[in-house]
């Protein structure tokens, strides 16, 4: 017997099945669609993708998986494909795969997650779960989650990339941490990609960690683009300014987005969101033109300003 609970359930997901059904992702935007290259194989993806720290753990709430799934149909929709996530983000992983079952269409996603424990024997059964949690046979990017046991690590991932159920194997750092480590990795390990934090007020990655991975033609995701939000929160009450608008850059989201995706060893961008406007406004970043090296600088120093 159905309870009134179960019922309820039941319909929303029913609902959610139709009103998410559509066979095209392409997007409706007709500026140019910014895309950048993977070094290792010169594959394409789309520079604007997603993260889903703290805005997909969201435990087990129907209704928060349908607004999340919302989300994720926004992203696609406007032309995205990196979703990144990882095992130390709660319920999110199995959020993301309710979220795709939720959305017919077998929409093309570039998946990355992460292995994050000290112990190797433990990082494959995590790994083995991610293949669960999100119904993939093959993810696009494995990546050691903060360089934790990163040797050990690299030997599973590089295993698993020869037998094709991985594509690229990279590692994670944030917040500024173990940027000596990273470099010793990033000059002496087999990856295909790195990922670290880079953006308008946090920018000492452009000393070293972008030009070698230019050198050594290691695609780059940056993490933390908003500063976590704080970015928002120093433009708080002020307009983007008119030369920066007359860049066609007319929001602050576009502003922090495209000074990151605009450095030339930048490949993606992951900035997370759990509100649908948020996501549709991020997304523009994903088209039109990009900053030059001269207005990188005028938006960089302006943004001091704000601070
Ligand atoms: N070591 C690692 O591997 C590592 C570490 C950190 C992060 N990451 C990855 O990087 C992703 C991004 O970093 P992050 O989540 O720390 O921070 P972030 O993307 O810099 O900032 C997220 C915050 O920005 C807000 N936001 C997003 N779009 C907005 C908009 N258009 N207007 C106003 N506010 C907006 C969000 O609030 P709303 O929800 O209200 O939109 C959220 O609070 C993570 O989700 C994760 O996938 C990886």
């Amino acid at each position: 017997m159905l309870n009134r609970r179960k019922f309820l359930l039941l319909s929303l997901f029913a609902f959610v099945n139709q009103v998410l059904s559509f066979s095209s992702f392409a997007s409706t935007d007709s500026r140019k669609k910014i895309i950048k290259f993977i070094p290792s194989t010169a594959e394409a993806i789309p520079a604007i993708g997603m993260g889903t720290w703290l805005t997909f753990d969201i435990g087990h709430h129907s209704d928060e998986v349908l607004s999340r799934t919302q989300i994720l149909k926004t992203f696609l929709e406007a032309g995205g494909s990196v979703i990144d996530s990882s095992p130390m983000y709660g319920s999110a992983e199995k959020i993301i795969g309710l979220c795709l079952q939720n959305i017919q269409g077998n929409p093309q996603i570039f998946s990355a997650s992460k292995v994050w424990t000290p112990l190797q024997d433990h990082g494959k059964q995590q790994i083995e779960n991610s293949f669960r949690l999100w119904g993939l046979d093959q993810f696009s990017l494995l990546q050691v989650h903060n360089l934790v046991n990163y040797k050990e690590h690299l030997q599973t991932l590089i295993k698993l990339k020869s037998e094709k159920r991985i594509q690229y194997i990279g590692v994670t750092t944030s917040h500024g941490n173990k940027h000596s480590l990273l470099i010793d990795i990033m000059n002496n390990e087999p990856i295909d990609f790195v990922q670290f934090t880079y953006n308008i007020t946090h920018d000492e990655a452009e000393h070293i960690l972008l030009p070698l991975a230019n050198k050594k033609k290691i695609a780059v995701i940056i993490n933390r683009p908003f500063d976590g939000g704080n970015l928002f929160r120093h433009a708080k009450n002020k307009t983007v300014p008119d030369w920066a608008k007359q860049e066609n850059i007319n929001t602050w989201s576009e502003f922090f987005l495209k000074f990151i995706i605009s450095h030339p060893a930048v490949t993606c961008v992951i900035p997370a969101t759990s509100k649908i406007k948020h996501m549709q406004e991020n997304m523009q970043s994903l088209y039109g033109t990009l900053p030059s090296q001269s207005l990188r600088l005028r938006m960089k120093e302006y943004f001091k300003t704000l601070l």
